[in-house]
């Protein structure tokens, strides 16, 4: 039987789920392609660290990514070895030396998506890199192919485990923001710089690959709009809940009439909807299309296993090709035309506000004639607690552009019974019949 040798650059949290894999399930692999995969090498900074890992029995250990390109028998390059650089470097001079490349790295294909595919379609080589999105759910493969016969109207996605890990321990466990990320870095999810997770910069990666492909344009991170969580409080995850939401980091990716708009932004999901019962570290990307109406992709975001699985899904399709001899071909983020960007200012959403007013005859009134003159209807009005002369309103409007919503803070913030605009939160219809 034909033995196609892989070459693992990277040994981490993925890099061994990968040898797991291909340990555990290797039989039945061979019985679906018609020939062996065999980790051949193995690349890490230290390889006498590794030397008595009983997965690694039989792999040629190296440092030197030269000695995997100088041999002429590799057939796929498998980099999960993340962050920008050297992986972004060492998956091009793979592809250039005429090896397929199967990447988790959301970093590199989110700012070099479309040039690392031509690369390998000029080698006819392949390129994939399902991993990059959503851990272990089949979302990129199934959003290019499944969905072929839609327009995509919009793909909402909960895509970051740590945030959300953040924001069901605050729902669930009434703990406070800092206390949750504690518990997140403690659990290993965060990371001790926990900014690209909590500010967002994770999940609008992840955006700019899935509306790469499910818009079929060039998208890439600097495209994508994003806030974090960092101003969320426990107060405002327990109104929501009160209200009837779950407070979600949500990935939104939008057809408007005249281009596409990308934003990251933590929303009230409505407890009616699929997204909002996704808990921990769960990810979900909710895809509606013109032909299907909503379907959504639900799994582990994260994870050596979880993720191996979606990196082995790459492995064994490029083995098919490599089999059949059609590398090359078929490849996903290849569209190099950019397609206009909708206003955000124009963007239009219902919002939250949490106002603390000074609590005197007159003071709804000052404030709902603040929202009148912005042209903002109001929907709901809570009054929530009274602490020494002060009142905290909870106030949820009708959709609004964001226009008009940076206007009325400004004339929030200068009204004479105004203490502070607390918290101001994007709210999420539920709008399926
Ligand atoms: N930092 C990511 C998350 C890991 O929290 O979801 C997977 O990309």
């Amino acid at each position: 039987m034909k033995t196609i040798n892989i070459a693992l650059l990277g040994f981490g949290t993925v890099g061994s789920g990968v040898a797991e894999t291909i340990k555990r399930n290797s039989q039945m692999m061979a019985e679906q392609l018609g020939c062996q995969l065999k980790i051949t090498y193995v690349l890490v900074r230290h390889p006498d660290k590794y030397k008595n890992v009983p997965l690694l029995e039989g792999v040629h250990l190296t440092s030197s990514f030269e000695e995997i390109m100088a041999d002429p028998d590799i057939g796929i390059v498998v980099e999960v070895m993340g962050g920008i650089h050297p992986a972004k470097e060492y998956i091009f001079e793979a592809l250039n030396h005429k090896m397929s490349v199967v990447s988790a790295n959301k970093d590199v294909v989110a700012l070099f998506g479309p040039e690392i595919m031509h690369t390998a379609m000029e080698n006819h080589v392949n390129f994939s890199c399902e991993a990059s999105v959503g851990g272990g759910i089949p979302i990129l493969r199934p959003l290019h192919d499944s969905l072929a016969a839609n327009e995509i109207e919009s793909i909402v996605g909960i895509v970051n485990g740590t945030t959300n890990f953040i924001l069901s321990s605050m729902d669930e466990e009434g703990v406070s923001y800092s206390d949750a990320l504690r518990v997140a870095q403690k659990k290993g999810f965060a990371e001790a710089d926990p900014t690209n997770d909590v500010c967002g910069y994770d999940a609008a990666r992840k955006l700019a690959i899935l509306a790469s492909i499910g818009f079929r344009a060039n998208v890439t991170f600097d495209d994508v709009l994003v806030e974090g969580i960092e101003k969320i409080s426990q107060k405002d995850v327990q109104y929501a809940s009160e209200m009837g939401y779950a407070i979600k980091l949500l990935a939104v990716g939008t057809r408007q009439d005249n281009g596409i708009a990308l934003n990251v932004y933590p929303a009230f999901v409505p407890r009616t909807h699929p997204l909002a019962s996704v808990k921990g570290s769960y990810n979900a990307i909710y895809v509606t299309g013109n032909i299907v109406d909503d379907v959504m992709f639900y799994g582990r975001g994260a994870g050596s296993l979880p993720t191996a699985s979606a990196v082995m899904a790459d492995v064994i399709s490029t083995a098919k090709h490599i089999m059949n001899g059609s590398t090359g071909t078929g490849m996903m983020l290849t569209e190099t035309k950019r397609i206009p960007f909708y206003s955000s200012l124009k963007l239009k959403n219902s919002y939250y506000f949490r106002l603390i007013v000074d609590d005197v005859t007159g003071v709804l009134s000052q404030i709902a004639s603040a929202y009148a003159d912005h042209d903002i209807s109001i929907k709901e009005v809570v009054q929530k607690s009274r602490f020494e002369d002060a009142a905290e309103l909870m106030i949820i409007t009708q959709d609004t552009p964001r226009e008009n919503i940076i206007q009325v803070e400004k004339a929030l913030q200068v009204l004479p019974c105004m203490r502070q605009v607390a918290n101001i939160v994007r709210v999420m219809n539920d709008d399926r019949e």
